[in-house]
């Protein structure tokens, strides 16, 4: 499974990027409002720092006005990948811009009939949000088994499915066992799950016996 950091903050991406553990960063326009920064420079450092494919949301709700706003996107740089809503008008915007050769995002994806119509559209990835369906009592984990189960019916289907709406490590666990292709992962979320505190308590116990040893491998 990839891993995508789900932010739009440099400082952040950069750190993740220099553990070469980073296969790519979603995006989306409450993340770029929270950086108070501009959207198309902070997307082109994005993509200067990460060769994976990097989120870049639409802001308009038409088609038309997505298409505008996606090519300009795409043109920030070759790994762009334009975010684009669930919707009718995103989807024909997806399979419009996807012709053109452009990696597109679905995004707000909340049920399976709707990852089937994003592949057909041919997105590149579909976005199920996991954590806003477990916030409204429905099971978010379970509709990335749902998509997986469909789209490994029908091979010519494309689409990646990439778990978004990740709030914690079980989340990221789930995600894999269910059989997605890419978890888009807060940095928060992400520094925790190399965590546990037996590795922390045995590495300590390793050093110090070694220490006894007087010896030294260099
Ligand atoms: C990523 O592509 C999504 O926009 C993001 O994971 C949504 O996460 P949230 O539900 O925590 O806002």
């Amino acid at each position: 499974m990839k891993f995508f950091a789900d932010t739009a903050d440099i400082n952040e991406i950069q750190e993740l990027a220099a553990t070469g553990l980073l296969d790519g960063v979603t995006t989306n326009l409450s993340l770029i409002a929270k950086t108070g920064r501009d959207f198309i420079a902070t997307i082109s450092e994005i993509c200067a720092l990460v060769e994976g494919p990097v989120s870049a949301e639409v802001a308009a709700t038409d088609m038309e006005t997505m298409l505008s706003e996606g090519r300009k996107l795409a043109s920030i740089a070759d790994n762009v990948a334009v975010k684009v809503p669930l919707t009718w008008d995103g989807l024909k915007a997806c399979r419009a811009l996807s012709r053109d050769g452009i990696m597109v995002n679905v995004t707000l994806c909340f049920s399976a009939n709707q990852a089937l119509l994003a592949a057909k559209a041919g997105a590149a990835f579909v976005s199920p949000f996991i954590g806003r369906l477990d916030d409204v009592g429905e099971d978010g984990m379970s509709l990335i088994a749902d998509i997986r189960t469909i789209y490994d019916n029908y091979p010519d289907l494309g689409t990646e499915i990439l778990a978004a709406s990740i709030r914690h490590p079980r989340h990221v666990t789930e995600a894999a066992l269910a059989g997605a292709d890419v978890a888009t992962v807060p940095p928060a979320v992400l520094k925790q799950i190399v965590h546990h505190p037996l590795t922390d308590k045995g590495l300590a116990q390793f050093v110090a016996d070694w220490k006894k040893t007087g010896q030294s491998i260099l």
